[in-house]
Order: structure tokens, then C-alpha cells, then sequence
């Protein structure tokens, strides 16, 4: 039944959003660094990157024109059989020495859902070539976020996003988040002969920006290592800077067989995924004769790869590792006090530029409403955030974000979160 309130009329059905209450949107117009402009005038300091995307900050000419002198000189052709571009061999060639570890080989993709998809695709049928093809059950962590196509949405930890659907994937299992005891009696229970890749954020992002434990993720890649399970870890918001390295794996020393990326890899500039192999995991395939049958129309989009290419020499150019770095010292001193308020139960920063403000859950149990209220109200202080489905608000500026720009942020979360009081 539609609400009795009056409805928002227009055609475009938004994501995530109960569209029956959906009266007056927010209509965004223009950007520049980390502003926002609407279509009403008004300006607002974007806290989340879009959705963690926006690493290089809007409006960057030099990524613009790389993309523009791409679309023009021809935008796309496909990457099938033995067709290729420049920029794309060039991103590839690029990524490969970024990673850790390596050398790399790698997939495009539309994005991180694709690439997710992707990666449990190939861990399967990696498996069957090497004559394994019982190794087909797929782990993952509770609270995880891996997208929203079937593979993704069933190995995400997030309630709310798997249920309604039935059994979409079969042998997968969560495991807890942060105990490399729960991985490693998982992977007794069903037998390692059976597993075929366990899948990780290393920070975990849309399921409230959880860090991980000191040496959680060390000791699961040796889990994975001792017991030859493919080890994929998906940076698909912890990648391209985010953590004040290319890879998080870098920051924390891990060494994965499958490394996801997107959305910071363009800085969100064109839409574009990858999914990067290293040479044990891609043995099967080209050192044997054997295809890959997987692709997408768009991959290896050669205006997306340019877009990506500029981008990561805007990220270059303009120090924003480092910046990260930056970024995630003074998150908590800028943010820790909100802790204890009565409204914020916990502020959880780590060594990345991105922070979960985890709202009173007692309040929240009460009034789930406290949650969209809490982003509405911060909106109107000048700030756009979002909300996680577990009840937080998510922080993940632009790199480029200046200190006093940091500061204003924090400022109109805590004038939003007061006027909720
Ligand atoms: C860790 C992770 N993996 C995968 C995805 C899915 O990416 P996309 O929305 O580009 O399909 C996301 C999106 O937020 C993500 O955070």
C-alpha cells in the first residue's frame, strides 16, 4: 500500500530506498573537491566519497580530459578473443606493479559486484581444472560486504541484504569476523578438500567499518595458504589509496591470490572493476590450454581504462596515500568524543581513511527511524552521509579533504546529532 503522504512522482526508482515515502530527493547538481551543490543552491561537505568512490575529489580536469580525449579517440571496442587497447594493457601492466606481491594478471570489469562475481566464478572453475571439482564451498565473514549480484549478495554477512531471496549460491558459509579460530573449524567441519576460496574485506566497510583484530588477517591468509584455499581479498573500498597504500594487503602484509578493486581505481570518474590473479591462481589457465569463458561487454572499456589511468596519476601527483594517512589520524581525534553522547555508542577508526559512527543501539532497537533521521539531520547541519544497515553512519571523505575541511565535517556531525537530541 502507498503511504498516504503525497508520493515523489518521478520515474527514477532509487536504490536502497522505500520509494512509497520518498517525497522530495535530494537533487545533486554540480561538485567540486568535496562540495556538493543541489539543484536548489544549497552546498553540502560530502563525508562518504559518494559511495566510497570519490578518492581524487570531483570536478578534476585532468581526469575529465583523459576520459574525454579517450571517448573521442575511440570509447570502447571489445576486449574478446584477441582484441585489445592501449589504455587497458597499460592499466593492467600498471595495477601489476602496484599490488603486492605478484605479478598479477588481470580481469576488467563494470565494478566491485562484477568483480566479486567474477572471483567466485573463478575459484570454482580453477578447481575443476585442477581436477578438484568437490572444492567448490565459498567463506566469508559475518557484517561483510561484497555487492549485490547473486554470488555477492549470498557471501555478504548483512541480514538485511540476503534475506527474501531463497537460497541463492549453494555452499557458502559465514564465519565470524574477526576469530581465525572460527575460520580454521570451519574449514575442519567441512573439510579443506571442499573449500575452495575464502573471501575478505580487510577492513570491513558497509557492514559499519569494522578494522581487523591485530594479525587477524595475517593468520587467515596462512590458514588459506596451509590448506590451499584460494585467498581472495576484496578491496573494492580499501583499494586504490584508501589505506594510505595502493592495497590495504600492502598496509597489513598480506599476500592474496585474488585482489578486487573498483571504485577508487577510476575515483568513480567512469564505472570500472578488476580483479587481479597472481600466477599460482592463474597457472591453469595460461600456462595450459585453457579459456576462461567469463567476460563483460564493458570490460576492458578503454575510456574507463584511460579514466583509471589519469586517476591514479591524480592520486600520484597529488600525495593522496599519504593523505590517508592523514586523514585517518585526525578522524579520531576529530571524532572520538562523539562516543558516550548517549546518541553514539562508538566511533571505530583504524589506520584507513574511514570511520563507522555506530549510533545507540538500545535507541535504534527503539526507533529504527533514529537512523535516517540521524543522516537527515547532518544533512540539514551541511554534511551527507549515509547509513549503515547495522545502524551507523559512514565516514570516508575524498582524499583530498583539507584539515579545516575535516573539521567542518566533524562540526556538522556533531550540530546534526545534537539537534537530535
Ligand atoms: C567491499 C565491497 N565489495 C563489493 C562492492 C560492490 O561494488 P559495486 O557496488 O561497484 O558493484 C562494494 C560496494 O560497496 C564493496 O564495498
Amino acid at each position: 500500500m502507498p503511504s498516504a503522504t503525497a508520493q515523489h512522482t518521478s520515474a527514477h526508482w532509487h536504490p536502497f530506498q522505500n520509494m512509497s515515502a520518498t517525497q522530495d530527493p535530494l537533487v545533486l547538481t554540480h561538485a567540486d573537491g568535496v562540495w556538493m551543490t543541489s539543484a536548489d543552491g544549497r552546498r553540502f561537505l560530502d563525508a562518504t566519497a559518494g559511495l566510497w568512490f570519490c578518492h581524487a575529489g570531483y570536478g578534476r580536469r585532468e581526469i575529465a580530459d583523459a576520459a574525454h580525449a579517450q571517448l573521442l579517440r575511440m570509447h570502447a571496442y571489445s576486449t574478446f578473443g584477441d582484441y585489445s587497447n592501449e589504455p587497458a594493457d597499460q592499466l593492467a601492466e600498471r595495477l601489476s606493479a602496484l599490488a603486492p606481491g605478484g605479478p598479477w594478471k588481470t580481469l576488467f570489469t563494470s565494478g566491485g559486484s562484477d568483480s566479486v562475481e567474477t572471483a567466485v566464478k573463478y575459484a570454482r572453475r580453477y578447481w575443476q581444472l585442477l581436477g578438484r571439482p568437490e572444492r567448490t564451498v565459498v567463506l566469508s565473514r559475518v557484517d561483510s560486504y561484497h555487492g549485490m549480484h547473486t554470488a555477492a549478495t549470498e557471501i555478504s554477512g548483512i541480514p538485511a541484504n540476503r534475506t527474501g531471496y531463497g537460497p541463492l549460491l549453494p555452499e557458502t558459509r559465514l564465519v565470524a569476523r574477526d576469530d581465525a579460530q572460527a575460520l580454521e573449524a570451519a574449514i575442519d567441519e567441512i573439510g579443506a578438500e571442499r573449500v575452495a576460496a575464502f573471501v575478505c574485506e580487510p577492513i570491513q566497510g558497509a557492514g559499519g567499518v569494522h578494522f581487523p583484530a591485530p594479525g587477524y588477517l595475517s593468520a587467515v591468509a596462512d590458514i588459506c595458504r596451509r590448506h590451499g584455499i584460494l585467498f581472495v581479498v576484496d578491496e573494492v573500498t580499501t583499494g586504490m589509496g584508501r589505506a594510505g597504500a595502493w592495497f590495504a594487503s600492502e598496509k597489513f602484509d598480506i599476500e592474496p591470490d585474488i585482489l578486487l578493486c573498483a571504485k577508487g581505481l577510476t575515483s568513480g570518474y567512469l564505472a570500472l572493476g578488476a580483479v587481479l590473479i597472481n600466477e599460482r591462481a592463474t597457472a591453469p589457465f595460461w600456462d595450459a590450454d585453457n579459456v576462461f569463458r567469463h567476460g563483460y561487454t564493458y570490460s576492458g572499456h578503454a575510456a574507463a581504462a584511460a579514466t583509471a589511468l589519469a586517476n591514479l596519476d591524480y592520486l600520484t601527483d597529488h600525495h593522496l596515500l599519504a593523505a590517508a594517512d592523514r586523514i585517518a589520524v585526525r578522524l579520531p581525534e576529530l571524532l572520538s568524543d562523539l562516543a558516550g553522547t548517549g546518541m553514539v555508542q562508538s566511533v571505530r577508526t583504524g589506520p584507513a581513511a574511514m570511520a563507522g559512527i555506530q549510533l545507540n543501539a538500545w535507541l535504534v532497537k527503539k526507533d529504527p527511524s533514529l537512523v535516517p533521521r540521524a543522516v537527515r539531520a547532518i544533512r540539514d547541519a551541511g554534511v551527507l552521509t549515509r547509513p549503515f544497515a547495522s545502524g551507523g553512519l559512514q565516514i570516508s571523505p575524498a582524499l583530498c579533504i583539507s584539515d579545516a575541511e575535516l573539521e567542518q565535517m566533524a562540526a556538522g556531525l556533531r550540530a546534526g546529532l545534537n539537534n537530535l537530541c
